[in-house]
């Protein structure tokens, strides 16, 4: 049996001994409660059953417990200059047996594990049984949209620097290319425009799963909201139309 009380009061232990009153470790409490509570609703849209749904909320409170860890030392949430926090997060919770504290039994370990090291992979590993598949897609699905909402419903990381570039900027062709070919965009070390961030997270609609994620999407429109902030040149507004229009009718078929 999973308790969530039990696991809630326990993450929420865990996040004390970091400064909530920095805006990075607040926003990532945030987000956390929230995949845990998305996680949830995939699971119930899937009609899985009472375990499967507690163990899918489960992974989503804790998919991120390696955020914290990573800002205070780090200073970024950039797996790239730190160290990458979904295998961070599945070794912070087999330390000293840690994961115990989340739940009981031991025989959901390797899922939660395998899922939490999976999440912020640009694919998922190959080989894994189909019920730890099933969870990693979840949890993915589940950031995904809390991915999404932040970008749509918080302005939080675009300075006015940052959001003159975008303006200024054109989205590079790969990138627009990707993107109709209904691919999700994989993030090279090449040096880029910042408009092509925006459209980054756009493409992440391809790399998800479940018809409650392309339905949560569309019907918050989410990418229209992310897209629309910005006051795009003449030119690039044409590419962000055709941008949106393969998005909804992409999203508008999977539902
Ligand atoms: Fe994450």
């Amino acid at each position: 049996m999973i308790d969530l009380e039990v696991a809630k009061n326990e993450f929420m232990n865990y996040v004390s001994n970091y400064d909530s009153s920095i805006m990075e470790i607040d926003k990532k409490i945030k987000h956390s409660l929230r995949v845990m509570e998305q996680s949830k609703n995939i699971a119930q849209s899937l009609n899985l059953n009472e375990e499967q749904i507690n163990l899918a909320t489960l992974i989503g409170l804790l998919h991120d417990i390696a955020r914290f860890e990573q800002f205070s030392q780090y200073k970024t949430f950039s797996d790239y200059r730190s160290f990458d926090h979904g295998d961070r997060g599945a070794k912070i919770l087999e330390k000293d047996n840690f994961i115990r504290k989340f739940i009981q039994t031991d025989e959901y370990d390797e899922i939660i594990k395998t899922a939490i090291r999976n999440h912020n992979k640009f694919s998922i590993e190959e080989g894994l049984d189909e019920e730890t598949l099933l969870f990693a897609k979840i949890v993915k699905d589940a950031d995904k949209i809390d991915i999404f909402y932040e970008a749509s419903e918080l302005m939080l990381w675009h300075t006015d620097e940052e959001i003159k570039q975008i303006e200024e900027g054109k989205v590079s062709e790969d990138y627009l290319e990707t993107i109709k070919n209904h691919k999700c965009i994989y993030r090279d070390e090449q040096k880029r425009p910042k408009i092509d961030s925006i459209m980054l997270v756009a493409s992440f609609v391809f790399d998800t799963n479940f018809k409650y994620t392309f339905k949560y999407i569309l019907e918050n429109n989410f990418i229209n909201k992310i897209l629309d902030k910005f006051n795009y040149k003449e030119e690039t507004r044409k590419q962000v139309d055709l941008i949106e229009k393969i998005i909804h009718d992409f999203l508008s078929e999977k539902i």
